[in-house]
């Protein structure tokens, strides 16, 4: 039986427990996969326990956990690196731990179950929180040919631009308040900012909505978010909530933990019904 487990806090909505038993479902493996509910002093010396138990292999991490695993892991995938935030621990043979980042490989996967390729692409990342930073390599790592990077404090959208600027790609990458977004045209537009929580959109002209090809929001519910509403009607092509990447993030922990791929589109059509 494989341990696995999710930390955060809160926990009892988290929906890994349900997506990981359906991954193991597929390839028949015994999995025992619980959420687990930590505190900002005990994250650490729980997850260490947790996965210095004989059958665990790794766990997840959520909010507000995810710095705090990025120092207890011993090695970092460049994702996790980058992101200074792992959501993602394995064990490795010899005992010690290695923390990734999959945030970002869920985002891109799903955005590419819907458009062929982001290569040359202009690209609006709206807000620049943990969210945001956690998708940055993984957007670079498409050849996108611009990222702005929008957000109501312009110096944390500045930040996360100087952390792209100082990887080696070949993307265009700026930062800005909502208010100066430049005009052109953006092929995809993300929101990574906490708003759609709250029912709220960004303050950004939604005239920018027209002629793109896909408007994304990273926060999902049982009903489209306000943010990909708006961008329907200001005339984005198409809308995608966050569902697709929290289990693409979830498939790519269960590769990393398994070595198996397992099939997202059989879960994703699970929790759509359960909502
Ligand atoms: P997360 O981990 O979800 O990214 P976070 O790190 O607290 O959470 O970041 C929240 C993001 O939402 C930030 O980009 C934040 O903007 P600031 O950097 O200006 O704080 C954005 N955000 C939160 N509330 C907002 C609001 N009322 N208006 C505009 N942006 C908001």
């Amino acid at each position: 039986m494989l341990k696995l487990a999710v930390f955060g806090n809160p926990i009892k909505q988290s929906k890994s427990p349900i997506i990981h038993q359906q991954f193991a479902a597929q390839f028949e493996l015994p999995v025992r996969y619980t959420a687990e509910l930590s505190d900002e002093h005990s994250f650490k010396q729980d997850a260490q326990r947790f996965l210095a138990q004989p059958d665990a292999v790794g766990c997840n991490i959520t909010a507000p956990f995810k710095q705090q695993a990025f120092e207890i892991a011993a090695l970092l995938s460049p994702a996790a690196a980058t992101a200074r935030a792992v959501n993602t621990l394995q064990v490795l043979e010899d005992g010690r731990l290695k923390g990734f980042n999959t945030d970002g490989g869920g985002l891109v996967n799903d955005i590419l179950a819907v458009l062929d390729s982001i290569s040359g692409s202009s690209v609006l990342l709206i807000g620049a929180g943990g969210a945001a930073r956690g998708v940055l390599v993984d957007l670079l790592n498409q050849h996108i040919a611009s990222l702005t990077i929008s957000n109501r404090t312009l110096e944390n959208a500045q930040s996360l631009a100087d952390i792209c600027n100082g990887l080696s790609s070949n993307c265009k990458v700026t930062a800005c308040n909502f208010a100066d977004i430049p005009k052109a045209p953006f092929d995809l537009i993300i929101n990574a900012t906490s708003l759609s929580l709250h029912g709220d959109v960004p303050q950004i002209d939604p005239g920018l909505f027209a002629g793109s090809a896909l408007a994304y929001d990273m926060v999902y519910g049982d009903k489209p978010t306000a943010f990909l509403t708006w961008a329907q009607q200001h005339g984005a092509s198409q809308i995608r909530d966050g569902l697709g990447m929290l289990i693409g993030q979830a498939a790519l922990s269960f590769a990393i933990w398994t070595g198996k791929q397992p099939d997202v589109a059989p879960v994703m059509q699970l929790l759509r019904e359960q909502d």
